[in-house]
C-alpha cells in the first residue's frame, strides 16, 4: 500500500484524462489497496474488487445524500431495510418483465433510427439519450403525453454537473401521482409494502440508476462500431453476436467506472493490506475489469474471448438490480444501430466526454452517415 500510488487516483479523476483512463489503472494495479491524499481507500484489481464486494463489513448507508426530503433508496442502505425494499421492488415485476418489454424496445429503437436522416447526427442525442427515457417512461407508466416534460425534469435534475433541487422535487411530486396510472408504480403502491416516501425514492431511485448508465453504454458500444466499422459487418451477418459484444463492451469500457459510497465498518484485512474501520472506499470496476491476472490481453476488445464474468454491474446484495434491462437495452440498439453506422464517419476522435469520472461516457458523438445508406 502507498500513497504514491494514491496520487494516481486524483489523475483519474482530473477531466483531462477522461477520454482514456485506463493506463493510469494499470499503474493504479501494481498496489491492490492505496490511499489517496485525503485517507480514501481505492481497490483496483480484480480479486481485492471481487472479496469486497460482497462483504458485509463494507457498508453503502450514510453516504449521501438528502435526495429532496425522501428517505435514503435501497442502493443507500444495508440490510435490512435494503433487502426488504429491493424484495417489494421486484414483486410486481414479474420474471419475464425484461422479456415483455422487447417488442416496445424494438419498436422505439426503430423509430428513433428512421428519423436518423443521412446527414450529421449525434448518436448520443439522437439515439442513446431518448432511448432508455422511453423505456423507463414505459416501465414506470408515464403516459407518452408527458413524456417531454419528463425528459426537461431529468436533463436539469439527473444530468447536470449542478442537479437542479427544483427540478428534482416537481419530479418526486410528479412520480407520486403516477400511482394512479398504469405501470409499475401503481402496482408498487397496490402492493401496499412501500410506504408513500420510499415508493417515491425507488421510483427516482430506478430512473437514476437506468438513465445515464445505459445511456453510457449504448453509447460506449456505439464508439466501438464507429472507430472499429468492420463490427458493423460481423453484427449484421452474425445474428446473436451482439449479446457477446455488449458483455465485452461492460468489460472493457464499463459505464459505472467506480463504486464510491462504500465506508468500512470494520477493519478488513485485503491483498496484504488492512482498511481500517471508518474508512470510505472506492471500488475500481474498470480497474478490476482489465485485470490481467483476471482476463488474457485485457486492453483488447475482443467479444470471442472465452466468457468470464466482469463487474461491471457489482455484485453481491447490490448487484445491479436493472442488469437484463440495460443489456437487452444495448443489444437492440447495437442490432439496430449496427447497419446504419457501418457507413459513417466519426466527426471528434477522441469525443468530448461526460465530466464525471463514475459515470463515464461521450458527451457526444458526432456522425456523418454516408454512402452506404
Ligand atoms: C445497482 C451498474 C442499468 C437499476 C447497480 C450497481 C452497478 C450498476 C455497478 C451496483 C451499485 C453498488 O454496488 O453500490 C449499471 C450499469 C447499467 C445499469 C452499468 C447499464 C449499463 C440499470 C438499469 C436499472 C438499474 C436499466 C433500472 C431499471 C439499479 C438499481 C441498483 C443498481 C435499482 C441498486 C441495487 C441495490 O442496491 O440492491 N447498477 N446499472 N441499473 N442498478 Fe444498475
Amino acid at each position: 500500500m502507498t500513497t504514491a500510488v494514491g496520487s494516481v487516483f486524483s489523475a483519474v479523476l482530473d477531466p483531462v484524462n477522461r477520454h482514456d483512463p485506463y493506463p493510469l489503472f494499470t499503474s493504479l494495479r501494481r498496489e491492490p489497496v492505496s490511499v489517496t491524499a485525503d485517507g480514501r481507500y481505492v481497490v483496483s484489481t480484480f480479486d481485492a474488487v471481487s472479496a469486497l464486494l460482497p462483504d458485509p463489513r463494507l457498508s453503502s448507508a450514510g453516504a449521501v445524500t438528502d435526495l429532496v426530503g425522501l428517505p435514503p433508496s435501497f442502493l443507500m442502505q444495508d440490510p435490512p431495510d435494503h433487502d426488504r425494499l429491493r424484495r417489494l421492488a421486484y414483486r410486481p415485476l414479474g420474471p419475464h418483465w425484461v422479456a415483455d418489454l422487447e417488442p416496445k424496445l424494438v419498436a422505439l429503437a426503430g423509430e428513433l433510427a428512421g428519423d436518423l436522416r443521412p446527414s450529421t447526427v449525434d448518436i448520443v442525442d439522437d439515439f442513446a439519450y431518448p432511448l432508455p427515457i422511453r423505456v423507463i417512461c414505459a416501465l414506470l407508466g408515464v403516459p407518452l403525453a408527458d413524456e417531454p416534460r419528463f425528459r426537461v425534469w431529468i436533463d436539469r435534475a439527473l444530468t447536470a454537473v449542478q442537479p437542479d433541487r427544483g427540478a428534482l422535487e416537481e419530479l418526486a411530486e410528479y412520480m407520486s401521482e403516477l400511482r394512479a396510472a398504469p405501470g409499475l408504480l401503481r402496482d408498487l403502491a397496490a402492493d401496499g409494502g412501500m410506504s408513500r416516501a420510499e415508493l417515491v425514492s425507488t421510483a427516482m431511485l430506478l430512473l437514476i440508476a437506468g438513465h445515464e448508465t445505459t445511456v453510457n453504454l449504448i453509447a460506449n458500444s456505439a464508439l466501438v462500431l464507429l472507430r472499429r466499422p468492420l463490427w458493423c459487418d460481423r453484427l449484421v451477418a452474425e445474428p446473436g453476436l451482439e449479446i457477446r459484444f455488449v458483455e465485452e463492451v461492460l468489460r472493457h469500457d464499463p459505464p459505472v467506472q467506480m463504486l464510491t459510497w462504500r465506508t468500512a465498518l470494520d477493519d478488513i484485512p485485503v491483498a496484504g493490506t488492512t482498511i481500517p474501520r471508518g474508512a470510505s472506499v472506492t471500488l475500481l470496476l474498470a480497474a478490476a475489469n482489465r485485470d490481467p491476472a483476471r482476463f488474457a490481453h485485457p486492453d483488447r476488445f475482443d467479444p470471442d474471448r472465452r466468457p468470464a464474468p466482469h463487474l461491471a454491474f457489482g455484485a453481491g446484495i447490490h448487484y445491479c438490480f436493472g442488469a437484463p434491462l440495460a443489456r437487452l437495452e444495448a443489444q437492440v440498439a447495437l442490432r439496430t444501430l449496427a447497419p446504419i453506422l457501418a457507413g459513417a464517419r466519426l466527426l471528434e476522435d477522441p469525443p468530448e466526454y461526460r465530466l464525471s469520472a463514475v459515470l463515464r461516457g461521450p458527451r457526444h458523438l458526432r456522425v456523418a452517415l454516408d454512402h452506404r445508406q
